[in-house]
Parts: C-alpha cells; sequence; structure tokens
C-alpha cells in the first residue's frame, strides 16, 4: 500500500455527538425527545372493534417494512392500557391520517371513552375498523411482536389496501403536526426507485 495517512480516507477529528445524560436525570428524556422530534413521521390510527367496543391507537413509529411478504411495523408502549385489547383481533384496521387529522389524532389519543366521539368509523366485514376520510387504509392481522426497551415492536401481516388519491398526509414532528412542502429542489429524483 502506498500513499499517506491523509489520503487513506475521512480524517478522524472530534465528534459530532455528546454522550447522553444518566437515565435518571431531567436532561435524558429532554435530550432523547429533542433529538427524536426531529425525525418526521406519519401518523396512523390502528383500529379494530374487540368484543364490540371500538379500539384505537395512535401511532407515529409506523413503517412500512417488507414487500414480500407485506409486512408494516409500529412501537407501542408496554404501558398501552389499549394494545393488549386490540391484539386481540383478528383484523386490525389501519387509517394513515390526513394532513386536516390533526384533531382526530389528539382525539383517539385522549382518553379511552371519548376516543370515537363524533367520528363515523367504518368496520369491516372482519371488525377492523377505519377512520374516514384519511389518506390510505391497510387491513392488517398481528404476525409477531418483539420487547423493544420500554416499547414493543409490533410486525402486522398485511391484507387489503386502499389509497385516497391526492390525500397529503398528517406529520408528526417536533411533538406538532405539520404538512408536507414539495422540496424547493429536488436534483435527486426518486421516480425510478426500486426500494419501496
Ligand atoms: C401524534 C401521536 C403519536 C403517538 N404515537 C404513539 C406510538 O407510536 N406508540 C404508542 O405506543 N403510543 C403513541 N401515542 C400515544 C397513544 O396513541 C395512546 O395515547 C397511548 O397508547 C395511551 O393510551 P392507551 O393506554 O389506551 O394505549 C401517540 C399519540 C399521539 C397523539
Amino acid at each position: 500500500m502506498t500513499g499517506t495517512a491523509a489520503s487513506d480516507g475521512p480524517e478522524r477529528r472530534g465528534t459530532r455527538t455528546e454522550p447522553l445524560p444518566p437515565p435518571d436525570s431531567a436532561q435524558y428524556g429532554e435530550t432523547l425527545r429533542k433529538v427524536f422530534g426531529v425525525v418526521p413521521n406519519g401518523v396512523v390510527a390502528i383500529c379494530a372493534l374487540v368484543a364490540g367496543e371500538p379500539q384505537a391507537i395512535i401511532a407515529s413509529t409506523f413503517i412500512p417494512v417488507s414487500m414480500n411478504p407485506p409486512l408494516v411495523g409500529f412501537c407501542v408502549q408496554m404501558t398501552s392500557q389499549t394494545w393488549p385489547r386490540l391484539a386481540q383481533a383478528g383484523r386490525l384496521g389501519v387509517s394513515v391520517l390526513a394532513e386536516s387529522q390533526g384533531l382526530v389524532a389528539r382525539r383517539l389519543s385522549a382518553r379511552p371513552e371519548h376516543r370515537f366521539a363524533g367520528l363515523s368509523p367504518v368496520i369491516s366485514e372482519d371488525d377492523a375498523v377505519f377512520i374516514e376520510p384519511a389518506s390510505a387504509w391497510l387491513e392488517c392481522s398481528l404476525r409477531q411482536s418483539v420487547p423493544a426497551g420500554d416499547h414493543e415492536f409490533v410486525m402486522l401481516g398485511v391484507h387489503a389496501t386502499a389509497v385516497n388519491p391526492g390525500s397529503e398526509p398528517l406529520i408528526f414532528h417536533h411533538s406538532g403536526f405539520r404538512s408536507l412542502h414539495p422540496a424547493s429542489r429536488d436534483p435527486l429524483s426518486l421516480e425510478s426507485s426500486t426500494w419501496f
């Protein structure tokens, strides 16, 4: 091998990060919330009829996972009262909320007895519950769940889908709701991407 150390690769100098504060300090949660809040996320309502009662969890941790087989996932807090009920449902309705549905997201994550007040959900033959309107809908069933710290990572198999053309999604960012704006310049068009 020839060449100087400087031309062998990227230079190692300092760091961009700081160690996390101790987990029992006030700054710990603040630090993590600040950095996690930078990541923009869509918002879904995961709903089903369980023993005749509609159940709902709002999740901003939803992600497409796999094309074949079709899988999606989300993270649910270990302390959730609703997830153990929803996990019993044969089918789960996942509604990708539209930009105008911030209030719906708030309502569906409020006290359980008030969650569906004023909403007219659509209920499938298999008791999956869908919110109307929304940007997209997926009818799913529970495939697997894995403990992940103070959350559980839940994987769902996708059975049926629908998209509401032209409906812009709701975005959760820095603990608030936002809308998408087209990037002013897009030097790298991903229209021909083979990844999702
Ligand atoms: C915008 C938004 C995003 C949320 N994302 C999640 C999430 O990804 N995972 C989760 O467990 N709870 C999330 N929640 C909170 C749940 O919707 C719900 O309030 C929480 O599970 C407590 O209710 P439960 O005990 O009935 O489950 C979110 C709430 C809001 C408003």
